[in-house]
């Protein structure tokens, strides 16, 4: 099957990110949200960044108007039935999901692969609402979508060979390393970071070191971009807490556990760097203040 046009399901950050990419490997994509305000919101952010790409000359203004024409926002769920190959990115809800791909396993071809880009829900789980396991998968961007070289590809129990494949080389085909992994909580990566993360703020519950100290550990002795507090505030509390939950339950290992530190924290309405405050204090653009 050749891949020319895809369907991105949410314009948020991970929707916006991934047809980003998309567009600018020459794909056709329709991005889809479930109002004017927030799919015009998604191809603002992608139009902006775009922008500020031109301005670092690194995509010729020309380009930059040939990879817009590719974007086509959409708050119509039926633009799904011109699909060569369906991502979601919708809020991490199954029954949100759920609900999502029973209708787009109507409206898609029968060829036509549904991915989803969650980062904790079971992918055997959402296959079997649809009529298409076998042509059911994975696929987990990392965010900042458009710099993260990495995409994470899980199999469902009944996801066939062919669509393995088929999603291993629209990844590479989108610039991104594919890895593929079973269909167990937190999959690979999350699996190794949660316990780094938690790990982290477990040692600033105990007072083992500062905020800063515990990052600059991570960032100068480990070679990470950011440390693990940073990071959380970063993904979210909400969603490390989340995705912490996940494992815990799924896993039944007490290093997955969410830290007190952390649920305290989400408790207080402290997300991170979308709600101004977490491990750290932000500005509206995303700066960190100092407290
Ligand atoms: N969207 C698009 N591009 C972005 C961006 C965004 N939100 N944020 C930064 N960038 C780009 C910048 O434009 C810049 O591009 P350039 O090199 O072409 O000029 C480049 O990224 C570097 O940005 P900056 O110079 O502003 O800042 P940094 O060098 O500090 O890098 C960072 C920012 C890329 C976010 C870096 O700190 C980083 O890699 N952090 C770690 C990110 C990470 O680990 N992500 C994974 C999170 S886990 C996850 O997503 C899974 C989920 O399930 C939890």
């Amino acid at each position: 099957m050749t891949i020319k046009q895809l369907f991105v399901a949410g314009a948020g950050l991970m929707g916006a990110g991934i047809a980003q990419t998309a567009i600018s490997c020459g794909y056709e994509v329709s991005l889809r949200e479930v109002d004017e305000a927030l799919v015009n919101r998604g191809a603002e952010n992608i139009k902006k960044r775009l922008e500020n790409l031109v301005q670092k000359g690194k995509l010729e203004a020309g380009q930059r108007d040939a990879v817009v024409a590719r974007l086509h926002p959409t708050t119509s769920l039926e633009a799904a039935g011109r699909a060569d190959f369906v991502i979601e990115a919708i809020t991490e809800n199954f029954e949100a999901k759920r609900d999502l791909f029973k209708r787009l396993d109507g409206i898609c071809r029968p060829d036509v692969i549904l991915a989803s880009n969650t980062s904790s829900i079971p992918i055997t789980r959402m296959a079997a609402v649809t009529k298409r396991p076998e042509r059911f998968i994975g696929m987990h961007f990392f965010n900042p979508v458009p710099v993260m070289p990495l995409i994470e590809l899980t199999r469902g129990r009944d996801t066939a060979d062919e669509t393995v494949n088929a999603t291993l080389e629209l990844s590479r085909s989108l610039g991104k390393t594919p890895i593929t992994s079973l269909d167990y909580p937190g999959f690979i990566v999350n699996r190794m970071l949660v316990p780094f993360v938690n790990e982290a703020i477990n040692a600033l519950m105990q007072g083992l070191g500062s905020r800063e100290d515990i990052d600059q550990g991570a960032k100068l002795g480990l070679h990470h971009p950011m440390g693990p507090l940073e990071l959380a505030d970063f993904v979210g509390l909400d969603t490390h807490l989340y995705i912490c939950n996940v494992l815990y339950e799924g896993l039944h290992d007490p290093k997955f556990a969410p830290p007190a530190l952390l649920q305290q924290l989400v408790d207080a309405g402290h997300f991170g760097r979308k709600s101004g405050r977490g491990f750290y204090r932000y500005r509206q653009d995303g700066s960190r203040q100092p407290d």
